[in-house]
């Protein structure tokens, strides 16, 4: 299946203040459920699993995970099973997210952090491949090869839908960002916005995932950045203050956002506009990244003020 996201312009009165065309490309609009960059991801994942006759997909994920989430209805939708190593307690199963990824058929396996960590070491992973014979097993967030191409193919609609000089998109493995970088082979400025602490463990992880001459350690000629400074205290960690701007923008732009990623990613826009980054006539495209599950989880942990919503 194919679907091409949209790309609309934001209108808003700092960016005709400041002269910057923003545009935004709604690949949160690409499915109710499997939005965003989930989708990208998982397409080619699901189609190596079917083709090389696996009976489903394992894969890991926080309690709220939007990766998780997606991927139960997914495969649910594609006809293959799949298995869930969620980190933390039992009880989370009845949480928004994973009450869902349940009754849509995914088998949820609830380890505590410190199994959680072994996530991506090679006996665990040889384990639990023993131990599910039939299941592909996809790393958390779904950031593997297969999904690079998925991604890529955000660039190849771009590149038909308007001529830009900045990609903006919120990183948490930096599957995505690896994606897009692979496939715009230094056309334009991609800028990704970390949205966690580990900065460096987010770039030790990208490298297997990109094409040789897109090398992390060689930041003075290359068009693309992973920007550090913007993850606002760490993975999901943001103030009242974040929350409210985020909220605001949302209501004036009337695209909704989450303060995890998409919505980091817009208070990093504006902090860059206020600190002069971009220069007058630039086109800027923000890659909304979907995630708008992750807001009901937010809910329920009271971890929001105002209820996000447009
Ligand atoms: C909504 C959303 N946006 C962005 C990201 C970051 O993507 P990646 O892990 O590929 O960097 C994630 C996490 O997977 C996500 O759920």
């Amino acid at each position: 299946m194919t679907f091409i996201s949209s790309v609309q312009k934001i209108n808003h009165q700092l960016f005709i203040k400041r002269k910057l065309n923003v545009h935004i490309k709604r690949d949160d609009l690409i499915h109710p459920i499997i939005s965003g960059n989930k989708w990208r991801k998982l397409k080619y994942n699901i189609e190596y699993a079917k083709n090389e006759g696996y009976e489903g997909i394992l894969s890991f994920g926080g309690a709220y995970s939007n990766h998780i989430h997606a991927l139960a209805y997914a495969t649910k939708q594609q006809c293959i099973k799949s298995i869930g190593i969620i980190r933390g307690e039992q009880h989370y199963q009845k949480n928004s997210t994973l009450s869902q990824a349940i009754n849509w058929g995914m088998n949820c396996q609830f380890v505590d952090r410190k199994t959680y960590r072994l996530r991506n070491n090679a006996e665990y992973l040889a384990d639990l491949q023993q131990q599910y014979v039939n299941y592909f097993i996809v790393p958390e967030g779904g950031s593997n090869t297969l999904a690079l191409p998925g991604v890529g193919e955000v660039i190849t609609e771009l590149n038909q839908q308007l001529n830009y000089d900045t990609l903006i998109l919120p990183v948490g493995s930096g599957g995505t960002f690896s994606g897009l970088i692979n496939a715009d082979r230094g056309q334009h400025e991609l800028l990704g916005i970390a949205v966690l602490k580990e900065a460096d463990h987010i770039q030790q992880q990208m490298q297997p995932l990109l094409n040789k001459t897109n090398t992390v350690a060689s930041p003075s000629n290359r068009k693309w950045q992973l920007l550090k400074d913007f993850h606002r205290g760490g993975y999901a960690k943001f103030s009242k203050e974040d929350e409210q701007k985020i909220y605001q923008f949302s209501q004036e732009t009337g695209i909704l956002f989450e303060p995890v990623y998409s919505g980091k990613m817009v208070l990093a826009l504006l902090d860059l506009i206020a600190n002069d980054y971009f220069t007058a006539g630039q086109t800027i495209v923000l890659l909304h990244t979907g995630g708008l599950q992750g807001l009901n989880g937010l809910v329920e942990q009271s971890r929001l003020s105002t209820p996000l919503s447009l």
